[in-house]
């Protein structure tokens, strides 16, 4: 009886071993917290830009050659650019019928223009797929432009070409411009000058996690109807802002993009897909690094982007992810952790700077780009990350997780022999 007695604690304590090293998911990363409002005192100085000065086309055309609407080409396109190097081949996807014909692909960057010769085609799905190639090599930022039967396309700064990708290499997340203006904000004055301080660092791409418009915007009306402006300038005016990052810039959409609202004479969800393109999900990758973005209506995510968010991460299961999206769902995420190695997950919304870091996953909220924010992230190598002159290692998690998972497994294996154990044991002792 003592000897059942015994093995009943040993087997309870290696269950107990084995329970507190399944949930023991060590954080490697000393987790802080940053609530602080960022909203810099002196906004209010900033004049208000007349109408007239923003939205007077004719008068003022400055932002209206930026700002074309998605017509054929929905890869890659100026809110889901393609970052290729040297002798590497550029895809293209075309929205258009199958009979098209009399295709000619060329990029431009001021004077220049470089041909792209086509190496593959196929009509699949209801779109063609190209396989372009650079008939030069050429380093830089570009625009687009298709010429075919059914017509043309020009999507600017859609396609950069490097001469050749290495760590480290930077990207900045831009939040929340919500163009034209916030409450008192100018956000355009705003983010202009902002925009002016970001292009003087040295920056890889953009990650801009949504709110690109506000919707209705009180401070800009309509000088006849006095109603807000349509959804559609605004949308102009902030591709207008952002083209002049010069930088490829990764856009995702946010509640006030996707806001159907009945205030405007417009619907800002209908005007994001016109410019922006219908696919609310983009997945890239940088070297090891993966990167997803997902548009979003709302607080979390329905049983339809969850399928979309686990399916691109798990595509990608050997490569660290950072994960980028409007509001927070760190809850709902944190369920497919075990699909993936690293994770950085990025949004806005919140308007307020936020840093945690939480079961291996490094959290941040950046504060809108009105309130002058704007973080710089350096990918350091596979597995280090540099945000705020903090270095996040992600090497000893790697380590730590493939430790644990041997571990986990050697328990296992020894709770079940003492189980075995036990029952051949009783037997014994029945049949004796
Ligand atoms: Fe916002």
């Amino acid at each position: 009886m003592k000897k059942k007695t015994l093995l009943f604690q040993v087997i309870l304590a290696i269950l107990l071993t084995n329970s507190i090293l399944m949930n023991n998911s060590s954080n490697l990363i000393s987790a802080t917290l940053d609530n602080s409002d960022s909203a810099p005192s002196k906004l209010t100085n900033y004049n208000a830009t007349s109408s007239t000065e923003y939205f007077n086309e004719t008068s003022h055309p400055r932002y209206s050659l930026a700002s074309r609407p998605i017509d054929l080409i929905t890869y890659p396109h100026k809110g889901y650019p393609e970052i290729i190097i040297f002798d590497e081949s550029l895809t293209v996807l075309v929205n258009t019928t199958s009979d098209a014909s009399d295709w000619e692909f060329y990029l431009k960057s001021g004077n220049e223009t470089v041909f792209l010769n086509i190496l593959h085609t196929k009509y699949e799905g209801g779109l063609w797929h190209f396989d372009l190639k650079p008939s030069i090599n050429s380093a830089g930022l570009f625009d687009l432009q298709l010429n075919c039967s059914a017509g043309s396309d020009y999507q600017t700064h859609s396609v950069k070409i490097m001469e050749e990708k290495s760590y480290p290499f930077t990207f900045v997340h831009l939040s929340d411009t919500h163009f034209p203006a916030y409450d008192i904000y100018n956000t355009t004055d705003i983010c202009l000058r902002n925009i002016a301080e970001i292009k003087e660092q040295d920056i890889d791409f953009v990650i801009f996690t949504g709110d690109l418009i506000n919707g209705p915007s009180w401070m800009f009306v309509d000088p006849l109807t006095q109603r807000p402006l349509a959804a559609e300038i605004g949308m102009r005016l902030a591709l207008w802002v952002m083209d002049l990052l010069d930088l490829p810039v990764y856009m995702i959409a946010g509640n006030h993009d996707l806001d159907s609202s009945t205030i405007l004479p417009d619907d800002p969800a209908t005007i994001w897909k016109k410019y922006l393109g219908e696919n609310p999900v983009l997945n890239y990758s940088f070297l090891d690094w993966s990167f997803i973005g997902f548009g979003s209506t709302k607080e979390g995510l329905d049983q339809n982007d969850f399928n979309f968010l686990k399916s691109a991460v798990s595509s990608r299961a050997n490569s660290p992810n950072v994960l980028f999206y409007h509001s927070n769902y760190k809850e709902q995420a944190s369920t497919i952790r075990n699909s993936y190695n690293i994770e950085v997950m990025l949004y806005g919304h919140e308007h307020k700077e936020i840093l945690s870091v939480k079961d291996h996953t490094l959290y941040y909220c950046q504060a809108p780009l009105f309130y002058n924010a704007s973080t710089i992230f350096t990918v350091l190598n596979e597995t280090h990350l540099e945000m705020k002159e903090s270095t996040y290692d992600f090497t000893i998690l790697l380590e730590e997780v493939t430790e644990s998972s041997y571990t986990l497994t050697l328990f296992t294996s020894m709770t079940l022999f003492a189980i075995v154990y036990v029952i051949i044991r009783k037997r014994k002792e029945n049949l004796s």
